[in-house]
């Protein structure tokens, strides 16, 4: 699953033929409990999951898989050069780093040529917005171009999460000058059988304003 608006890889590819995956060499970024790695083993895929957060990978463990599960930051991969054939990232890494070109140009390096990196994130056009389900999630509320990050501080004001932001065009710039070559950028759209509402998702904002965007980058 790439994103809440729910389209899978089954309906996308994505990552290309679902049928050719068996025996792919694949790198899950910010895996969490690992999901994707483990639809792409069921795949007949040999994925690794790597997350920067040792309790998301203890739930990775917990649920189980047949993949190696890699504690590690994205923007500095544990991997030789050209060691997968693909990459991929389900909101994973991409939207909590400073500078994301650290965490494309490693991803690049450890791709064979011709692999592919797939990743999605928020729509930047959602940072205008305020994460809101209702109708008062659809007015604009803030600057899009404003780049300050979104920041949560514990009682000590210490940051406990924080999320950045990158309009279209600086992802576009990032991915380019990182040495991929951007094949597609995918916006979901809100389909009619998903009736979810939590957070700031909705039927009602899925169906005016995007959500996702989905980059699919391939290194020559
Ligand atoms: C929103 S979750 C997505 C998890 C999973 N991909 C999914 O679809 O459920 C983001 C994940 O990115 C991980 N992450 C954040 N920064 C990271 C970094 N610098 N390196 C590796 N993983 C990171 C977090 O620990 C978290 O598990």
């Amino acid at each position: 699953m790439w994103c809440p608006e729910g389209l899978d890889e089954v309906e996308a590819e994505l990552l290309g033929p679902t049928e050719e995956l068996t025996g792919k060499d694949v790198l899950e970024i910010g895996a969490g409990a690992a999901q994707c790695a483990r639809w792409l083993a069921g795949q007949g895929a040999r994925p690794v999951a790597l997350d920067v957060s040792h309790r998301q990978l203890q739930h990775a463990l917990r649920i189980g898989g047949p993949f190696p599960l890699v504690c590690a930051d994205a923007a500095v991969l544990p991997f030789a050069d050209a060691s997968f054939d693909l990459a991929c990232s389900a909101y994973g890494a991409l939207p909590f780093v400073a500078d994301p070109r650290l965490v494309l140009r490693e991803v690049r390096r450890v791709l064979r040529p011709g692999g592919r990196f797939v990743f999605s994130v928020t729509h930047p056009l959602r940072w205008a917005f305020p994460d809101e389900p209702g109708p008062e999630g659809l007015s604009v509320s803030a600057s899009y171009f404003d780049r300050t990050p979104y920041v949560e501080q514990d009682d000590e004001g210490v940051a406990v999460y924080v999320e950045h932001h990158r309009t279209l065009g600086d992802r576009v710039r990032d991915v380019v000058t990182s040495g991929f070559r951007l094949v597609d950028l995918v916006e979901p759209e809100w389909p009619d059988w998903n009736t979810s509402e939590w957070g700031g998702w909705s039927p009602l904002r899925g169906h005016l304003i995007p959500g996702t965007a989905i980059f699919v980058c391939e290194r020559d």
